[in-house]
């Protein structure tokens, strides 16, 4: 078959790929640095490549041309969980694994957790800019006249088993949110974009206490826009029969700065689920469904609930050396501990850390703490996580805070999913924009059978499958007697 000269072989000329590649090159520090290619050499044909480089990043369609013959589909990049493909260019959150450096549009999240508060770490997020007196103000009013919900949407979350997952219940009735605003889906419109944005921002606290309050059997409690976003939060889940809810203000700050600490955190799992979804252009609360069923997995967002269990089922300290051993064995895992782009302590964990003591001097000691820092101290010495680079992220710290505030670990996701929102918009507004994003499709290495015949039912061999083995074991529980309704969740499972 003959071969096919590729586009930028070397024995074509080295022409970049982009106008990007044109430009010098420079390091991080800014020296300039000499190539900027990386030359690959096809062993297969004996052909070399010029491969341009820039922001430190090959570009994996400029591989496609490396192909053995004219019928030959072109090199592709197999990169399964993105581990070292960027899928966008950000300038919302930088994060330096390493050094454990996370800034917000180039603020160091220390600073925004000592001096910024939780509505205006979000306008700086979605906007770029921290804004000025009367921007916050403006932002202010435009979120708090959108934190009240349709009636229709407490009907709805009644229509949850009062048993229910808050997360579930959040992540239903975000997606429902929808078809009471259709205008959302006016994606290319600026002005659908605005609006959209400050709902999202505003509403999921409404409906995180409406899920909340349905699981404790209490009545929904309207939003008080007298109040701060954490301060009114809080009045929307512990208000009773007072006329006027109060927040402690020790409290409403360290909700302030959780919701700070947890507010971005570029392309993580949930970020990367609301662009990748958004890539298909549905309204962006739909996308935000996604991003929150992301999130409440407990590989992200639901590792803090499992923290939680994890101490509990430790129990004491004594009892620790024994599970970090089950951990090395790879019998679970360390909950709490490690992370994709952290090797090194997760900055948001020092400042929980910190503000964990503040609630307590208020709330009383969570026994937990010591159980957690003896766990910490134990593994930070240990070969095992010290060669894996692994550390205390974010996680570990922050359900031992909401637990001492009083919040059931069902709550810690939707914690979470709450700040995160501001992120998530951010995200998406900054890939509609973007004129490189299109709909959002990766390729595959196919392992499959191809072209068979298909055989009448009669004439089939039999094939043991996974569905049988399955049917098997199913049958036994499907057939077990069925329990009276006690509270318990199996009860209802069984059709
Ligand atoms: N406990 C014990 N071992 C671990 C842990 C852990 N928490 N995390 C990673 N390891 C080990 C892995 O077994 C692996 O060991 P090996 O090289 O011998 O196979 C090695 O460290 C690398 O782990 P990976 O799974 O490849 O790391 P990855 O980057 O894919 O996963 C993750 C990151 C998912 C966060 C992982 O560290 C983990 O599961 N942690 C516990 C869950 C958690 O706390 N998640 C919250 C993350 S923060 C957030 O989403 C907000």
């Amino acid at each position: 078959m003959a071969t096919r000269t590729p586009i930028r072989s070397k024995k074509a000329a080295a022409k970049p790929a982009s106008r990007a590649a044109a430009k010098t090159p420079t390091s991080k520090n800014g020296a300039s640095v000499k190539a900027a290619s990386l030359t690959v050499t096809d062993n297969r044909t004996g052909k070399s490549y010029d491969i341009p480089i820039n922001d430190g990043t090959v570009r994996a369609m400029d591989f496609r041309q490396i192909r053995v013959d004219s019928d030959d589909f072109g090199l592709m990049t197999y990169d399964p969980a993105f581990t070292n493909t960027a899928s966008c260019r950000s300038a919302i959150t930088y994060i330096d694994g390493e050094k454990g450096i996370l800034e917000y549009r180039g603020y160091p999240i220390e600073q925004l957790a000592e001096k910024s508060t939780y509505l205006e770490t979000a306008y700086l997020l979605v906007y770029g800019e921290l804004p000025d007196a009367t921007q916050l103000d403006q932002w202010t009013r435009d979120i708090k006249y959108s934190t009240m919900v349709h009636e229709n949407i407490k009907k709805f979350i009644d229509g949850f088993n009062y048993d229910s997952h808050p997360m579930g219940m959040l992540i239903g009735t975000v997606g429902a949110f929808s078809t009471y605003y259709p205008d959302a889906k006016h994606i290319d419109d600026p002005a659908s974009r605005e609006l959209q944005t400050w709902r999202l921002i505003a509403k999921m606290p409404t409906i995180a206490a409406f899920a909340y309050r349905h699981s404790r059997g209490l009545p929904f409690v309207y939003p008080d826009n007298d109040l701060s976003f954490a301060g009114n939060f809080l009045n929307m889940l512990w208000k009773m029969s007072e006329a006027k809810y109060k927040p402690d203000p020790v409290l409403e700050r360290a909700i302030e700065v959780l919701f700070i600490l947890h507010a971005d955190h570029e392309q993580n799992c949930s970020a990367n689920a609301m662009r990748a979804v958004g890539s298909s252009r549905p309204d962006p609360f739909s996308a935000t469904a996604a991003a929150a069923a992301a999130l409440y997995g407990p590989l992200h967002g639901g590792a803090n609930e499992e923290v939680l269990l994890m101490l509990e089922k430790i129990g004491d300290k004594k009892r620790i050396p024994e599970f970090i051993k089950k951990f090395k064995a790879g019998e679970g895992r360390l909950m709490g501990f490690g992370h994709r782009v952290y090797k090194n302590y997760d900055p948001r964990a020092k400042i929980i850390k910190r503000t964990a003591e503040e609630v307590f001097d208020l709330t009383g000691r969570n026994p937990l703490i010591d159980i957690a820092m003896e766990l910490e101290r134990i593994a930070l010495e240990d070969e095992y996580f010290i060669s894996r680079k692994l550390y205390p992220n974010v996680d570990f710290y922050s359900g031992i805070i909401y637990q001492a505030l009083g919040f059931p670990v069902e709550m810690f996701p939707v914690l979470f999913a709450i700040p995160r929102t501001a992120g998530w918009i951010a995200q998406w507004r900054e890939m509609i924009t973007d004129p490189e994003q299109k709909i959002a499709r990766p390729r595959q290495i196919y392992t499959g059978n191809r072209t068979r015949k298909y055989t009448p039912i009669g004439r089939r061999p039999r094939h043991d499958s996974a569905h049988d083995e399955a049917n098997h074991q199913h049958r036994a529980v499907r057939l077990a007697p069925m329990p009276f309704a006690s509270g318990k969740r199996a009860a209802r499972t069984r059709f």
